[in-house]
């Protein structure tokens, strides 16, 4: 239309019995020739530019969505610098097949039904390739659906609950799965721990805690250590004392705590207030930065079950500890932030592979993601597209995650399944 404005205010107003002057004649001949043709190259552009078409020059734009506020604020922090730092350096690097990634960034407040309602707004509005999915695990199940019928691959770094990954073909996880990390928690106890009986307190509402509890429980009672106390909560409660009662009065070896780190800092001062002094065991809910500030000494002596340890001499980890201190002003990554790199280093890996961001081969390539070196191990896809990984324990103690052991999956395939009975070995101690 803007061409067509131009000709008009160039050219005097035809009138009606007036015969055409050449001027005019050639200025409507434009005019025509430009209706039918600039359609034609436009169309034809947009056909050169398909987003999975290789020769496109424009930006990969790539859906981050998070906890980026909240009561687990850190996991998405966290997770967007892991991601972002991939970006940049990428960008730095010239992109991937020269395209420069872009990373739209929604947060979901820890919300699921936000984070359902985010995926909508990046899949269609923003129109992303791909999500980076930084919350636990009752966002990326609440999300999960709208990416997979939207047909945009989905991969959340650090999930573990088992059922993310069973919504669909489009949903991947750079994670282990919630059946083995129960499961290490249950061997650590019984073997390293010495414990015959537990107590288990679960966040009710969640079911990351709900299936860590099962899984916990089940492995715990098929070593011969016996479950003699189960407690529960909700997200954002602020008197457990009830609970630690009934917990003390079992007088159990261990306490279980699946939850996640706000609760459980509030948790640990009062378990401590009343005396409570057996360890405290958890898993990757209580990895932030934030647990420190909130639980001071009160979680000293406590274990949990980790993706990796910031602590790990090897030259991989600690080149990523370094780069990532001096991207983000001195900060030790934790899992999530160390998650969050290697999904989105993989999910540029696959890109790569398949050679387009065309949906389908995209989601094939990531599918075939085989022995992809990671920060936080190596990482090979399987069947049901979950990462078959070792988890660490961590001992807290005075602001640190000290590291204790690594437990590796028995058989790959044995470990990916959502089942209990999966039976992880122990390695190496430090
Ligand atoms: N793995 C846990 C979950 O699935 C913890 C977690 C927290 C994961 C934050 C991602 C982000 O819920």
């Amino acid at each position: 239309m803007g061409n067509r404005s131009e000709v008009l205010r160039v050219y005097p107003v035809y009138k009606q019995n007036q015969p055409i002057h050449k001027p005019r004649r050639i200025a409507k001949v434009v005019l025509i020739l430009a209706c039918i043709v600039l359609p034609a190259i436009a169309v034809s552009c947009a056909r050169q530019q398909q987003p999975g078409d290789i020769r496109d020059r424009s930006t990969i734009k790539i859906g981050y969505f998070g906890d980026l506020s909240g009561p687990t604020i850190d996991f998405g922090q966290s997770a967007k610098n892991g991601a972002l730092m991939v970006a940049e350096e990428i960008n730095q690097a010239g992109g991937i097949n020269g395209r420069k990634i872009d990373i739209v960034i929604e947060d979901d407040q820890g919300s699921p039904e936000l984070a359902a309602t985010v995926v909508n707004k990046l899949t269609r509005q923003d129109k992303v390739i791909a999500l980076i999915a930084g919350g636990a695990s009752g966002s990326s199940l609440a999300a999960g659906p709208n990416a997979q019928s939207a047909k945009v691959p989905m991969i959340s770094p650090s999930s573990t609950n088992p059922a993310v990954t069973q919504i669909g073909d489009y949903i991947f996880r750079a994670c282990f799965i919630d059946a083995f990390q129960g499961e290490v928690m249950a061997k650590f106890s019984y073997y390293s721990l010495q414990a015959k009986t537990a107590a288990i307190m679960l966040d009710f509402n969640s079911p990351y805690s709900r299936d860590l509890t099962e899984f916990f429980e089940l492995s715990f009672s098929k070593l011969g250590g016996r479950v003699i106390s189960k407690q529960s909560y909700t997200q954002g409660d602020s008197d457990f004392k009830g609970q630690l009662s009934s917990i003390s009065a079992a007088k159990p070896d261990v306490i279980y705590l699946p939850g996640y780190y706000g609760d459980i800092a509030v948790i640990a001062k009062q378990a401590r207030q009343l005396g409570i002094t057996q360890p405290l065991l958890g898993g990757d809910g209580w990895d932030a930065p934030e647990l420190w500030q909130l639980a001071g000494d009160s979680i000293n002596g406590s274990y949990i079950s980790n993706h990796y340890s910031a602590d790990d001499p090897s030259p991989a980890i600690q080149k990523f500890v370094h780069d990532y201190k001096l991207h983000w002003g001195n900060l030790t990554p934790d899992a999530h932030a160390a998650l969050a790199y290697d999904a989105m280093r993989f999910l540029v890996e696959a890109i790569q592979r398949a050679g387009t961001t065309e949906v389908e081969k995209l989601r094939d390539a990531l599918a075939q993601t085989k022995d992809f070196s990671g920060v936080t191990g190596i990482i090979s896809m399987d069947s049901e597209r979950n990462a078959v990984k070792p988890a660490v324990i961590l001992k807290l103690q005075d602001g640190r995650y000290i590291y204790q052991e690594t437990i590796h999956p028995e058989a790959p395939d044995s470990a990916a399944k959502a089942s209990p009975s999966a039976s992880p070995s122990k390695s190496r101690k430090k």
